[in-house]
């Protein structure tokens, strides 16, 4: 069975946590677009780890776990990131394989990254991880596959700087490519996680254009990254917080007023430690919007969604939720495409009572209060999704099934 894992909202949804608990039940995950880019963190007990590019399957010690064919992959980063975890003592040497047809980051490229970003006149706020400059050099046919890394005029074409770069990693990359789709095929009956990166309405062709990242991390990106077709595809999973983040720039209509709400903004900042794990920039905060989640669910057909840090909102008296737009004086419930219009959507509120205990030790959705329930209710019903998992703490056992996943 084949089950994919993506963000339902801008990014850092708790995408990480979800793919580290599920896995349980997988023998291979593979992590299928964007680079290092991506902060995903885990806890275990005492133990916190962030994971930029590799699949957050890699602390079962028994997993295998492959960098996929829409990743776009830094080395340095790469090899920095598995010399922690070795230093760790997870031991990853022969279970970590990269899809022959990734594409790999030049230190050029994160510079070019930073400049262009820089010089844009509206930036995007990017990571600076030399991402989007990578996905152009892809798509204007330019880049450089590891697969290339053997070809031998192709590397000698390249400028002595990139050439010293790469020649410091080409064996070790190379003695861990393989051909994803003959390995996915080799694992065809197995239960295989699917990870994606970003989320939604980062995702270039979906999500709020320019404002977005440049890899696919809708559902459809995962049968590409993966290199298998989209009717393998069993199940999609889309993780979404209780409330709404984003870091970097870009329309995001629900987000709290710093100044008259500047309670409830840091109260959801620092209880929800709402800091980038990749930049360490503190995240933009606001309500759930529900307009985007439902839109977010019809884009990438998500069977089942993952309510995630639910327990942020314990102690608060009253809960809001963004159910429609209002733009230039008209009520809007399909999510706009302009940026225009997402800057000057207000966002039309519904009310729900709080539950004011703590949710960390529920397990059972009925054992959950009332107005938790109320709250996770309309969801499911506003969307049209059932919300199939919840999460209420950091660590990997603060979360319930409420359906069986595999
Ligand atoms: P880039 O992917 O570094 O080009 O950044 C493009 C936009 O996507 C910026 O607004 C970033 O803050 C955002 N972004 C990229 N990766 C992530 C992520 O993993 N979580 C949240 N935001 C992200």
């Amino acid at each position: 069975m084949k089950v994919v894992v993506i963000g339902a909202q801008w990014g850092d949804e708790g995408k990480g946590k979800m793919v580290d608990y599920l896995a349980d039940d997988a023998k291979v995950v593979v992590r299928y677009a964007g680079g290092a880019n991506a902060g995903h963190t885990i806890v275990i007990g005492d133990q916190q780890y962030a994971l930029h590019l590799v699949p957050s399957g890699i602390l079962y010690p028994d997993k295998t776990v492959y960098l996929g064919m829409g990743m776009v992959i830094d080395p340095e980063a790469l090899f920095n990131e598995l010399q922690m975890l070795k230093d760790r003592g997870i031991n990853w040497e022969g279970r970590v394989f990269i899809s022959d047809r990734a594409h790999l980051v030049l230190p050029r490229y994160r510079e070019l990254d930073k400049k262009r970003d820089a010089e844009r006149k509206r930036p995007i706020g990017t990571t600076g991880r030399g991402i989007g400059t990578t996905y152009s050099m892809k798509s204007e046919r330019d880049g450089i596959r590891l697969a290339d890394l053997d070809w031998k005029e192709k590397i000698e074409d390249l400028e002595d700087a990139d050439k010293e770069f790469l020649n410091k990693y080409s064996e070790r990359l190379i003695s861990m490519r393989v051909n994803l789709t003959a390995e996915m095929y080799k694992h065809r009956n197995d239960n295989i996680l699917l990870e994606g990166a970003q989320g939604a309405l980062l995702d270039l062709d979906t999500g709020t254009y320019p404002y977005v990242s440049s890899g696919m991390s809708c559902s459809a990106g995962a049968a590409i990254g993966a290199g298998i077709g989209p009717r393998s595809l069993d199940k999609i999973l889309g993780v979404f917080k209780a409330y709404s983040t984003r870091v970097g720039n870009g329309p995001m209509p629900t987000e709290f007023c710093e100044e008259t709400q500047s309670e409830l903004y840091h109260y959801v900042r620092e209880t929800g430690r709402e800091y980038g794990v990749t930049t360490g920039r503190p995240r933009r905060c606001g309500y759930l919007d529900l307009v985007a989640l439902r839109y977010a669910c019809q884009t990438n057909s998500i069977d089942e969604l993952v309510l995630t840090h639910l327990d942020i909102y314990d102690t608060l008296d009253e809960i809001e939720a963004c159910v429609a737009y209002e733009i230039d004086g008209q009520k809007v419930v399909d999510f706009p495409t302009s940026i225009e219009a997402l800057n000057k959507a207000k966002p039309v509120l519904q009310k729900f009572s709080g539950w004011k205990q703590s949710l960390k030790n529920c397990r059972l959705y009925d054992a959950m209060p009332k107005s938790a329930r109320d709250y996770v209710d309309f969801i499911e019903k506003y969307c049209e999704t059932p919300v199939g998992i919840i999460s209420v703490g950091y660590e990997r056992n603060d979360t319930f099934l409420r359906t069986k996943v595999w």
